[in-house]
């Protein structure tokens, strides 16, 4: 007898339904097109040098370390790497404990986990609007609902914000640095609000940072989650904070590694490492035995300032790109760090609709739907500069530029 496999999946698989833009992103794997699409790090910046040398250290020392790579392990991770993260810049001035700081296969992972620990069928949770796309992937197959933020070039905005927090979401959703998709940063000001009203009504934030590090112009500022932490010595308050901050190894070592960490009070870990068991039992030995090996002696933040050199010129020359070829109808932002900028066409065009005739000159973006939880921002779209050289970047947004001009010229792609 032959299954009809669809009469027997789950409930859940219907919120999981493979987004259309991640289809469409396939075409743009043919090495003919330059693609702003992906999310991808440039490979130039990978440490391939120090990772062979900490592998064949490591798978040499057959007793010792590379017992310990080729083992099982602790689900809440390798204990030396929790201890290094520690005192990574990110973290230097929290005092953490060990308890603190877990280990995820990437912190996609930790996403899906906090669905897991956290979100029942109708849960609203509050995120900026755009947000990451995969946060909202991870989180529709627990069943959640979104109130939405809109957000501009400080970030997300703060006057609706006491309002949705009176209706209960479960806990808030914010990409302070860098966001993807927008690029933008949440001013300090921002921050302090954000952190104040999550206090006043008792709701978690969770902080998500895979691009903190990357800043190329302008000063640090403040994560919520030291924000939180200062608060609560403020009020004396016993708790360990309302934050849990993610962090990830993606963008500053490998993404292939699939290593990401989260920050959270010992109580919350242990409930994440519950359902870490169930999922993976613990992250790849190998890649974490690496990346302390990679960044015990603080190369790490030495390597950091040559992603930070390449991404900068990378960002700059889209920039000009953009200033050069597009017509005066397109407006973006200009992001001080990370991998993105994000683009805004016309109110009445349609990216999903101009994507195909993009395709057609060999030039690829995501539209901004995409990253809209309640599918609106229709005229807009995200770009990444990180991937592709200097000399692509031009040439692709030459060919973005031709394409808008046309469609704006033609009008053709109305939205009603
Ligand atoms: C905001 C955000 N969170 C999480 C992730 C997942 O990163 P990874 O699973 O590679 O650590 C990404 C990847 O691009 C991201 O942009």
């Amino acid at each position: 007898v032959s299954i009809p496999w669809n009469n027997r999946y789950a409930q859940r698989i219907e919120g999981m339904s493979c987004s259309a833009i991640r289809e469409l992103l396939k075409i743009t794997e043919n090495p003919k097109i330059i693609s702003f699409a992906g999310g991808l790090p440039a490979p130039e910046v990978f440490p391939f040098r120090e990772i062979e040398q900490a592998f064949s250290r490591i798978i040499k020392a057959e007793k010792t370390l590379g017992a310990v790579s080729l083992q099982y392990g602790p689900s809440d991770g390798y204990l030396p790497l929790r201890q290094m993260l520690g005192s990574y810049p990110p973290h230097t001035s929290h005092n953490l404990a060990v308890e603190n700081i877990i280990i995820t296969s990437g912190s996609q992972q930790a996403l899906d986990l906090l669905g897991k620990i956290f979100i029942n069928q109708g849960d609203r949770i509050l995120v900026e609007s755009p947000t990451y796309m995969g946060a909202l992937q991870a989180w529709n197959a627990y069943g959640a609902e979104y109130i939405t933020i809109p957000s501009d070039q400080d970030g997300m905005q703060m006057d609706q914000l006491e309002c949705a927090l009176r209706s209960g979401p479960k806990f808030i959703y914010v990409l302070p640095n860098f966001q993807n998709p927008t690029g933008v940063t949440l001013s300090l000001e921002r921050r302090i609000k954000l952190v104040e009203l999550a206090d006043k009504f008792g709701i978690p934030i969770v902080e998500d940072d895979p691009y903190g590090q990357l800043r190329f112009e302008g000063e640090d500022l403040p994560s919520i989650y030291t924000l939180d932490q200062q608060l609560h010595t403020r009020k004396g308050s016993s708790g360990q904070g309302n934050v849990i901050y993610l962090s990830t190894f993606s963008k500053i070592l490998s993404p292939g590694m699939r290593l990401g960490w989260v920050v959270a009070p010992a109580e919350v870990n242990q409930a994440l490492v519950l359902a870490k068991q169930g999922a993976d039992l613990h992250t790849s030995s190998i890649a974490q035995v690496i990346a302390y090996e990679v960044g015990k002696d603080g190369f790490i933040e030495r390597h950091i300032q040559l992603i930070r050199d390449v991404y900068s010129k990378r960002r700059d020359t889209m920039l000009e790109g953009l200033d050069k070829y597009m017509p005066k109808e397109v407006q973006w932002t200009k992001p001080h760090g990370g991998l993105f900028l994000w683009v805004t066409l016309p109110e009445d065009m349609n990216s999903e609709d101009i994507f195909p005739v993009a395709i057609a000159n060999e030039v690829a973006y995501v539209p901004g739907k995409a990253f809209h939880p309640h599918g609106d921002g229709l005229n807009t779209m995200r770009l990444n500069f990180s991937y592709s050289n200097p000399e692509t970047i031009e040439l692709g947004i030459s060919r973005l530029g031709k394409v808008f001009l046309e469609a704006i010229k033609n009008r053709t792609y109305r939205v009603f």
